[in-house]
């Protein structure tokens, strides 16, 4: 745990706004998985998507994570960083045909998540050892648009397609060494993974895919975003998933690898970021804090509706009022709070924005031409990486290719 005090000391030091990384707890929650899930043929690919922060993914590929990858840029990031292409499966949707040509010469196991990218891959590259994503049919996830089981979204090859995808592959004679599913993010219900794990394994049979080596059940893993928010029981969970992935191979007659992808649940936590409040506004009916980040830099608020806790770093015990906790980009909507209970705010003080972790840095841009936030990242409570922000020359240079 990072302490307020350690948060304004390193507000002090690196300026703000600010992202802070904790190394170790992305750590304990990359070997929280292999505690929960006793299977030892477990692979945690980490959803590279969620934060892409350098250190932090070389703090993951010593402790043993592959990557799930989900575009050309984040495949060239993971090898530069020395993940071996085994070690990474990519898993982007709508993809073209260069891009399909660039990925397959790395070496990465492709996952193919549609019929028609199939008969392609048969055709232009018979005998590849590829993976095929399915849509688990299963709905579920913190909000509608990151749900990606059931008939509403562009995900996977329909369970009821089974045959077909094995009768293309059978014609190129390509190797299905592994199935996939993603149920969405921020799943819910525990058996929301469970029913997904069904899904996926009852069409996962000998007869019809006889070279399988892995069955990759995605991520999805929730956290607590607030106050009151129970932790989900994983230790329950992962005894479920265990069992239910022995029973599965002991039918299929092969002991495969069992495969997760997670993001939020490796990334979120450990990430805050630490705003510093300059204006202090009073409406006539609300009373606005004023902050020097905006929605570029942690737009779930803004796009999902989603909650991230706040906390006064500098005045943790004012008075409780209500306040609208706003940006400094030009839009109503660029708020990372309304009317929330926070102890008073005042002019100068600190505020650390929680989860910040995942889908934050990662999703964030430069409207308004405000570069991205330095980040930080911790290592046995020490500073073990800065990346500064760019300065707004640096950030006009970029686009003036200068
Ligand atoms: N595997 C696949 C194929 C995925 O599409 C995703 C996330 C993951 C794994 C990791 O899911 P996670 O464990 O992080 O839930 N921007 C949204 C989340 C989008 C997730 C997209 N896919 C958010 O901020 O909530």
């Amino acid at each position: 745990m990072i302490s307020n005090d350690k948060y304004i000391e390193l507000a002090r030091t690196y300026g703000t706004p600010l992202f802070v990384y904790d190394g170790d707890m992305m750590l304990e929650r990359f070997r929280d998985l292999f505690r929960f899930i006793p299977c030892d043929r477990l692979n945690v690919h980490y959803a590279l998507k969620a934060n892409s922060n350098p250190a932090l993914l070389t703090l993951l590929r010593d402790a043993g994570a592959g990557i799930d990858a989900v575009s050309p840029g984040e495949v060239v990031l993971a090898m530069a960083l020395g993940f071996a292409p085994e070690k990474i499966i990519y898993t982007a949707n709508n993809m073209t045909d260069a891009e399909f040509d660039r990925v397959m010469k790395t070496g990465v196991t492709v996952n193919i998540g549609s019929l028609s990218r199939l008969k392609k891959c048969a055709k232009s590259h018979p005998g590849a050892r590829i993976c095929l994503r399915f849509n688990p049919d299963v709905c579920d996830g913190d909000n509608e648009k990151t749900m990606t089981g059931g008939d509403l979204t562009k995900f996977g090859i329909l369970l009821d397609d089974a045959d077909t995808a094995a009768a293309i592959a059978a014609e190129g004679n390509l190797h299905i060494i592994g199935l996939h599913e993603h149920t969405g993010s921020g799943l819910q219900h525990a058996e929301s993974v469970l029913k997904s794990m069904d899904n996926l394994m009852a069409i996962a049979t000998k007869e019809r895919f006889s070279e399988l080596e892995f069955l990759d059940f995605g991520g999805g893993f929730k956290v607590p975003y607030k106050e009151d928010e129970a932790r989900i029981d994983y230790v329950d969970m992962g005894n479920k998933i265990a069992v239910k992935f022995d029973n599965f191979c002991r039918q299929y007659g092969k002991e495969l690898l069992m495969r997760f992808e997670p993001g939020k649940y490796l990334a979120a936590e450990c990430g805050t970021l630490i705003m510093e409040v300059n204006t202090i506004k009073h409406n006539r009916t609300r009373t606005i804090a004023g902050c020097n980040s905006g929605f570029p830099h942690l737009i779930r608020p803004v796009l999902y509706g989603a909650y991230h806790r706040i906390e006064n770093l500098t005045n943790p015990e004012g008075v409780p009022a209500l306040y609208d906790v706003c940006g400094n980009i030009c839009e109503t909507g660029d708020r990372f709070a309304e009317q929330r209970e926070l102890p008073e705010i005042r002019e100068y003080d600190l505020l650390a924005v929680k989860n910040a972790g995942a889908y934050c840095y990662s999703m964030g841009s430069v409207y308004n031409l405000r570069p991205m936030p330095g980040e930080v990242v911790l290592k046995d409570g020490n500073v073990a990486d800065f990346r500064p922000a760019l300065s707004d020359e640096e950030l006009v240079a970029q686009i003036l290719r200068k």
